[in-house]
């Protein structure tokens, strides 16, 4: 009887264990278009392999680096084959013909006796496999084997494929120099969210990266700058004597590394050249570029001032950063650059920059004023045009095709340009109605270098973007025809970015918030509640990964208003639901014994500091943020 019991448990045991249902669809960023758990699980054990049923090279190269990863994370040697006897505990992939889900999209099934992943494409049997990393426990990150860990794969069917086709990430090497390692694992992050291009902002006013035939002083003189640590844009400026040894450069063997390396994460990589603005570290190279020469006068730009912005766009120089429309030298130079250019990256587009480009040094130059007169240009923003047509033509000579930023719209646009509407989405809207592509990369929505909480806590940047906000990102307005937006793309420009690590705490999670917005279907959005959530369970990833995330999702937002002359509210809130926020008025560090945020709050008369720190159940999970009430006050005079 005791015997026939015991058996009875064991099977209600068995029962409940394999009649749980999986929640796959919580495990993933960005969510796919549509996913069905099973029951039960797929063991990856020693008898697991892998069976690719094709010969194609790209398809190989998936299986491959499928078979180096599970072998490496799982201990056991996972081989890959084409030989279909390898059957068993198996994980297959296959090509198939399936129009339902075009070039990048697949098919994943989960079930306790095999994974299959089924794509048209190699790219999509290699998405497939990105999703199938995150199915896995989250030591398929780890850089080190850890043992005892079961590698257990739920069980699910998901069909998946992408919004569109132009997935972007821009990073930028130019304000500091990342190494061609650094780039690589810029790559790696950005495929795992299923981005598919790297937008490289290679040249500005700090740095000239890419080697140029021809043009030695490009990398000589222009890739080199003072090392200066403070807020950007006000560094002293460097004395003469300050050695110039901080920056460096990509050879042309070097880019050809990179592009590969992309290409075999089916990444293509957009080059961008920034001219005729942001163009010092040119000017510094070939002071004959500029509209005003003079051999010593420039430098490339180390951080300090050399802008003014209180008029607004375009920008004032101080210095002028600029190649001159009116010098023939200049086309020539940059026939010259987009002929290496167009050699070294496969893609498509070339990106030409175009933004913030100053006109106040062109204003005053006889040569500007008698290209007007020749040409018939009322003003300078179709000086700029002028510039941007025979550009194009030179990029179109090359057989690819130009990109610019919105900029490029003033004083009418180049007959066949795309454009990459950066100051809100109004240029792309614009430029989508005169039949041009559009790729949509609004500051409002995607700008990675912006602060993600408050400014007393993040580092200093003079804008703020909240992850719920970048989350709200949809790159076709109303009224737009679709076909004519390319995608979307988050940027990361790096004035206040000097390594790897501050590069992740920028990056994510944001640029899940933008993955998701250019991947998943429009019917799927708008769950930010569901979003925050599976965001969360990506950050036991990073730490795998030791890739850095920001954790400002978990800060209180800070609201203040004015009551009279002397007293303010503070009104307190949390970007995701279901935490406590806990405070003191009196200097000491609140915790979960400390009286709980529940409405308006008046600060004491003669507080000096609002302590606040937010909680979920009776763990701590916000950061200690101290906020001088002077600092409130400024604020609610300056909302009057
Ligand atoms: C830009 O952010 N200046 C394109």
């Amino acid at each position: 009887m005791r015997k026939n019991v015991f058996i009875f448990f064991l099977m209600l045991l068995c029962f409940s264990a394999f009649s749980q249902k999986n929640n796959v669809a919580e495990l993933l960023v960005p969510a796919p278009v549509s996913v069905t758990s099973g029951t039960g699980e797929f063991m990856i054990n020693a008898k697991t392999s892998i069976y690719i049923s094709s010969s194609n090279v790209d398809v190989k190269r998936v299986g491959e680096s499928l078979s180096k990863k599970l072998s490496f994370v799982t201990g056991h040697a996972v081989s890959f084959s084409e030989n279909k006897s390898a059957a068993g505990n198996r994980i297959r992939l296959s090509i198939i013909k399936d129009a339902s889900i075009g070039d990048e999209g697949y098919k994943l099934n989960v079930s306790q006796q095999e994974i299959s992943i089924a794509a048209n494409k190699p790219a999509g049997l290699f998405y497939g496999m990105q999703t199938l990393f995150q199915l896995m426990p989250k030591e398929v990150e780890e850089k080190q084997f850890t043992k005892n860990v079961k590698w257990k794969v739920p069980a699910c069917s998901i069909t998946d494929y992408p919004r569109f086709a132009w997935r972007g990430l821009m990073f930028d090497v130019s304000r500091h120099f990342f190494t061609k390692d650094d780039v690589k694992e810029f790559i790696d992050q950005m495929v795992k969210y299923k981005y598919n291009l790297m937008h490289w902002h290679l040249t500005d006013d700090e740095g000239w990266r890419i080697e140029i035939k021809g043009l030695p002083k490009l990398t000589e003189v222009g890739a080199w700058n003072v090392k200066k640590v403070g807020y950007f844009g006000t560094f002293s400026p460097p004395t003469p004597d300050e050695p110039r040894n901080y920056g460096g450069f990509y050879t042309q063997d070097d880019i050809r590394e990179i592009v590969k390396y992309a290409q075999d994460r089916f990444v293509n990589i957009l080059p961008e050249i920034d001219v005729p603005g942001h163009s010092l570290a040119a000017v510094a190279s070939y002071h004959e570029l500029s509209c005003t020469p003079g051999a010593d006068k420039y430098h490339v730009r180390s951080g300090e001032e050399i802008m003014d912005w209180s008029q607004g766009q375009p920008p004032i120089a101080m210095l002028d950063n600029t190649l001159c429309p009116a010098n023939e030298k200049v086309y020539e130079f940059l026939d010259k650059v987009m002929t290496q250019v167009a050699q070294l990256f496969p893609f498509e587009y070339i990106h030409v920059g175009g933004d913030e480009c100053p006109k106040n040094f062109w204003e005053k130059s006889d040569a500007i004023k008698a290209l007007m007169k020749k040409e018939g240009l009322k003003d300078m923003d179709e000086v700029q045009s002028y510039f941007e047509k025979r550009l194009e033509k030179i990029v179109e000579s090359k057989g690819k095709k130009f990109m610019g930023w919105d900029e490029i719209l003033q004083g009418g646009l180049a007959p066949n340009a795309a454009v990459m509407s950066w100051r809100g989405i109004e240029g792309g809207i614009a430029a989508a109605k005169m039949k041009h592509n559009v790729v949509m990369s609004p500051t409002t929505f995607a700008y990675l270098d912006y602060m993600q909480g408050d400014a007393v806590i993040e580092p200093h940047v003079y804008e703020t973007l909240l992850l719920h906000k970048a989350y709200d990102f949809e790159p076709v307005p109303e009224g737009v025809d679709p076909k004519y937006i390319l995608g979307g793309q988050a940027n990361l420009w790096t004035e206040q970015v000097y390594n790897m690590r501050h590069l992740g705490y920028m990056v994510w999670p944001r640029a899940m918030a933008i993955a998701e917005a250019v991947w998943t279907p429009k019917d799927k959005r708008n769950r930010w509640n569901d979003f925050a959530s599976r965001v969360e369970n990506q950050f036991p990833r990073f730490n795998e990964a030791q890739v850095k995330y920001a954790p400002s999702m978990y800060d209180p937002i800070f609201a203040v208003s004015k009551i009279d002359s002397n007293k303010i509210k503070i009104e307190l809130s949390t970007q995701i639901e279901g935490l406590d926020i806990y405070y003191s008025f009196d200097n000491s560090f609140p915790d979960n014994f400390y009286p709980k945020y529940t409405s308006a709050l008046t600060p004491p008369e003669d507080a000096v500091m609002l302590k606040v720190i937010t909680y979920r159940g009776n763990k701590p999970i916000g950061r200690m943020i101290s906020m001088p009430i002077e600092e409130l006050k400024k604020r609610a005079d300056k909302k009057e």
